[in-house]
């Protein structure tokens, strides 16, 4: 077998990955006390419902020791499981069932910080032997009121609570100013006397990269988890890995305004503190290159890199090795929810697809307010029709099936003070006539975050009952996508309608010949009679419609022009 036809053959080109968040995703029913929070175990038990829900992947969001000062990716022990979430025999037992089901495993990887309380920090703010450059550490300079200034302008990912801070009234002192300040990348040390670098939250320090032992330690950690039978790394923050180390000044963003930026951190470029493509793409390619190890090439094993950067950038990051890594695509995900935009994001995003890479879709994650709280519950259902049916990896995040949307999440019961992303991490509702919906059997008042009350009537066991529910519809989906040629190996065929709220694509299956469109109304009317102008066949059968979710028996003719609900997106595929 050629290496082309073995990435043919890859589990990944069609996987659906199911992220969960292990937290609030299920607890398992033996745990005597019960904690209220999820577990590996929990996770274990609800496997079935991912078979069933045709899941092929597992993508879990960090499950590692932490503080959880940022939802678990603030690591104290890279190759360890936290001892509230289970064990590392836990751990094992559920790589084991998950393939037993023929579901892979994809870890969460966080290469670009650690937790404060990681000893590698302990011992390099001390600078203990070997450890004293295993992060970014700098002097800085003194000022003329002898205070401590940082060595440049850089700043943390996290600067909302600043602006937060300063609508309470809480920053008074900044009346004049008309920007609220970033937080500085850069915290003062009083151990070592030095500042470290953080990009995310202070409790956060940046790894080294530039440290050739900080690399080989953070691969240590990538093998520890493939020995354990991992089948891939979701990689986080990628782009923060490579930075300029000369540490210079960020250039100010020109385009910056409060009105249309909500974080204080855009106020700045992002060319330096991290995107810096020198030292990123080396760093990326030797990442790479321990899934390329011939102890593991013949696993097919897969990493999908988050970073937020520029189309070109991504694409850049993306010839790096694009057999075994790929960025993730946000592009869907940040476009305006209209055919136009969709339909160009789409279209461009497919037309610069390299040969080998597996392309995917996102419609949501842990840290983007949930679907249909972006889109209403058809619109939700619409843009989970779209993606499902689009070439790639498709992402699915835990309880966006279910159509849950976000809570309100009292002050005092905010997990995440510096992301405010609590709100779309609450738990998953099983079966509402169950306490706490039978996601933990723990007081209310224990869950690690409250249930969603607008949720309790989405539980699985009552969705399962309903042909027609967002349950139904993504089973039914994902189904076809597995059972249809023209889903599972089609090329994707960019098409035009007639109407400016429907978006139309195709898929087309060479070998086979089988074909299918897909055509989806972006607005909340119903339009008449939409005409496909490329679409190289005429007869077809409706085999999905994200509204009755059923097949429909008649027979359409695509030429003559296609019928659709508000937010309707109908699968159709030739007869
Ligand atoms: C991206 C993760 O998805 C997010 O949840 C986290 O806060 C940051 N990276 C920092 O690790």
């Amino acid at each position: 077998m050629d290496v082309h036809e073995a990435r043919q053959s890859s589990t990944w080109q069609n996987a659906v990955v199911y992220q969960i968040y292990p937290w609030t995703f299920a607890e398992d029913s033996g745990r005597e006390p019960q904690l209220g929070h999820g577990s590996i175990r929990g996770i274990e038990e609800r496997l079935s419902y991912l078979e069933s829900l045709g899941v092929n992947a597992i993508w879990l969001s960090p499950f590692y020791p932490s503080p959880m000062v940022d939802g678990g990716y603030d690591i104290a022990d890279f190759k360890n499981v936290h001892p509230a979430l289970g064990t590392l025999e836990d751990f094992d037992s559920l790589v084991k069932a998950a393939h037993a089901k023929h579901i892979r495993l994809m870890v969460d990887f966080i290469p670009n910080h650690s937790s404060d309380k990681h000893e590698w920090f302990e011992k390099s703010r001390r600078q203990e032997d070997g450890y004293d450059d295993w992060y970014i550490w700098h002097p800085g300079s003194v000022d003329e009121h002898g205070e401590h200034q940082p060595p440049n302008n850089w700043a943390s990912v996290f600067s909302i609570p600043n602006r937060k801070a300063r609508e309470r009234g809480e920053m008074h002192w900044l009346h004049e100013q008309e920007w609220t300040p970033p937080i500085s990348a850069w915290k003062w040390d009083d151990v070592r006397q030095e500042f470290y670098m953080h990009s995310f939250a202070v409790e956060q320090p940046d790894l080294n990269w530039s440290n050739p032992y900080v690399r080989e330690a953070m691969k240590d950690a990538m093998r520890f988890w493939l020995d354990r039978g991992v089948d891939g790394f979701r990689v986080d923050a990628i782009n923060h890995i490579g930075k300029n180390m000369e540490l210079p000044d960020e250039e100010v963003n020109t385009a910056y305004n409060e009105e249309w930026y909500e974080n204080p951190y855009d106020q700045l470029q992002k060319f330096q503190s991290c995107n810096y493509p020198r030292t990123l793409h080396e760093y990326i390619w030797e990442m790479c290159q321990v899934l390329k190890d011939e102890v593991y090439e013949h696993r097919d094993l897969r990493m999908i890199l988050e970073a937020y950067m520029g189309e070109s950038d991504l694409r850049d990051i993306d010839a790096i090795a694009p057999e075994v890594a790929s960025t993730f695509n946000f592009g869907g995900l940040l476009a305006s929810w209209d055919a136009g935009s969709r339909k160009i994001q789409m279209d461009y995003y497919y037309e610069r697809l390299l040969r080998d890479a597996v392309a995917n879709q996102v419609n949501g994650n842990h840290d983007k307010p949930r679907l249909a709280s972006r889109l209403g519950d058809n619109g939700a259902r619409a843009a989970a029709v779209l993606n499902l049916f689009l070439p790639g990896m498709r992402f699915i995040y835990n309880g966006e099936e279910l159509g849950l949307v976000d809570a309100e999440i009292p002050s005092w019961r905010l997990q995440d003070p510096n992301g405010l992303r609590d709100p779309e991490r609450t738990p998953i509702p099983w079966d509402d006539t169950l306490p706490n919906a039978g996601f933990s059997n723990a007081d209310p008042k224990d869950l690690w975050l409250p249930a969603n009350q607008a949720d309790a009537h989405k539980a699985v066991m009552r969705q399962k009952q309903h042909d027609t529910s967002s349950l139904s519809l993504y089973r039914a989906a994902i189904r076809l996508t597995h059972e249809l040629p023209s889903a599972q190996n089609g090329k994707y065929v960019p098409l035009h309608t007639d109407n400016d709220q429907v978006m139309a694509y195709g898929r087309e299956d060479e070998e086979t010949g089988d074909q299918l469109i897909v055509l989806v109304n972006f607005s909340r009317d119903k339009q008449g009679s939409v005409r496909v102008s490329d679409s190289h066949f005429v007869i077809g059968e409706q085999v999905l419609s994200s509204i009755s979710v059923e097949q429909s028996s008649h027979r359409v003719d695509v030429r003559a022009g296609v019928a659709l609900e508000p937010d309707e997106v109908s699968v159709i595929k030739k007869l």
